[in-house]
């Protein structure tokens, strides 16, 4: 269940390709872009974007958690390096509770409300101005987001391919 030196455990590995999925998912929204969303991508795996992302604003805050909960027996990195590591993983932390808060922010500004999975969370009520601008932030961060897991998964492979090390091994 728990982490330890020699690999992540269960319920990180869960957290992990759990939210690498639902992110992969909600970054489809890129696709919104093609024809206006009048578009096979757009019509059909988009719709469930607000519910699922607000879901990953949960699942971030209790991963973040877990990981504070686990960080004195996980895995230590390469002295060398290990400043970059934890810097990568923390921006990645970051874009995980960015995303869903500027996200809520864009239907806050534009007065439309929140609801998730069928339930109502957050009213439909008037537009909020600095609402819509903290929301104005949720495509740019989205964009970095990407840079970043794109980034991420090729220090994972470099690991695994080129320094022939078990990096990539105790995460999976
Ligand atoms: C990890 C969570 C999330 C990710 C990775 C994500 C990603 C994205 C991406 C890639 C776009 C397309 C941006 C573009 O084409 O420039 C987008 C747009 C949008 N997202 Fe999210 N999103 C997340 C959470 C949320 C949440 C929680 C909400 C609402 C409660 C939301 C509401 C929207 C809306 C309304 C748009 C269209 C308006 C706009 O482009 O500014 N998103 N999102
Ligand atoms: C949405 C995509 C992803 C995000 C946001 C993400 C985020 C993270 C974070 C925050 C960590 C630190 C451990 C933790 O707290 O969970 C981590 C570790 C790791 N991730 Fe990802 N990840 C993503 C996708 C991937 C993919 C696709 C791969 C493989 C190709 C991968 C490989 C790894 C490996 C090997 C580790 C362990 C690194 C180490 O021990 O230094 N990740 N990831």
């Amino acid at each position: 269940m728990i982490d330890s030196p020699d690999g992540y455990g269960i319920v990180s590995r869960f957290f992990h390709w759990l939210m690498t999925l639902l992110i992969g998912w909600q970054l489809l929204k890129f696709g919104d872009r093609i024809a206006e969303g009048e578009h096979w991508v757009g019509q059909t795996l988009v719709p469930f974007h607000v519910s699922i992302g607000v879901l990953l604003l949960v699942l971030a805050i209790a991963r973040l958690g877990w990981a504070f909960s686990q960080s004195h027996q996980r895995p230590v990195h390469d002295p060398a390096t290990a400043f970059f590591v934890r810097a990568g993983h923390g921006l990645l932390y970051a874009g995980m509770i960015l995303m869903p808060l500027t996200g809520i922010m864009v239907m806050l500004g534009g007065g439309y409300g929140v609801t998730v999975f069928g339930v109502e969370l957050i009213p439909e009520a008037e537009e909020i101005a600095w609402a819509e601008a903290l929301g104005s932030l949720h495509s740019p961060l989205a964009w970095l987001l990407t840079a970043l897991i794109l980034g991420h998964i090729f220090m994972a492979l470099f690991h695994h391919f080129i320094r022939r090390d078990d990096t990539l091994v105790r995460m999976a």
